[in-house]
């Protein structure tokens, strides 16, 4: 896949896998790996599907609509990437902590979903329900940060709580963030998920 590897300073830090929103690239979540974690190492990669030119990480058949044979065979693809990115760049592959927004988030949630010990844990940004109907692994080892509009028009409060719910059901220790806003990223959310991910070890 596409993707934008950078060294860390600090080879004990969380490694962070930037998953952009639809229409960004592996650009965008740069900034935000930078406010994050300034000493971690990144991995940053773009989207293999493309919507009408925009870069995402599965395909949809509407707005909120997801493809779900697309979903599950990309979450895979996406899966063996990481999996072939620690060998090729030497990272931790325990150590891995995604952060995405929107249609990034969703994959993200969507590694939790269908892989036990994906991740280490999980930044969401504005994340939906992935799939619904399937047993989730265990994931009592894998906490996962929440940022949710109370405004959001694409993923409504009662979906970001039924995130909540069916993670915390698998045994995740959740923490949702609520902003008054939409579904735009806000700064003290990237704020909210650096103080969260500092609490974790
Ligand atoms: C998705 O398709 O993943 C969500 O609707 C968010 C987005 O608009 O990308």
């Amino acid at each position: 896949m596409r993707h934008i590897y950078q060294q860390g300073s600090d080879v004990t830090a969380p490694v962070l896998v930037l998953f952009h929103g639809t229409g960004g690239t592996e650009n965008d979540l740069l900034p935000l790996a930078q406010a994050i974690s300034p000493t971690s190492s990144v991995l940053s990669v773009r989207g293999n599907v493309l919507e009408n030119g925009m870069p995402r990480f599965f395909r949809r058949l509407a707005e909120g609509i997801f493809d779900e044979e697309d979903l599950i065979f990309r979450t895979k693809e996406v899966y063996d990437f990481i999996n072939e990115a620690a060998t090729e760049h030497g990272f931790d592959r325990s150590n891995v902590v995604a952060i995405g927004y929107s249609n990034g988030a969703n994959i993200a949630g969507s590694l939790l979903f269908h892989y036990p010990n994906a991740l280490r844990a999980a930044i969401l940004h504005h994340p939906m329900v992935p799939r619904r109907g399937i047993t989730l692994p265990d994931l009592s080892d894998t906490p996962v940060f929440i940022g949710a509009g109370k405004n959001d028009p694409i993923c409504s409060p009662e979906e970001s709580e039924e995130l909540e719910r069916l993670l915390s059901d698998a045994g995740s220790d959740v923490h949702v963030h609520w902003e008054n806003s939409g579904h735009q990223l806000t700064r003290s959310e990237v704020f909210a998920a650096a103080e969260w991910l500092k609490g974790l070890s």
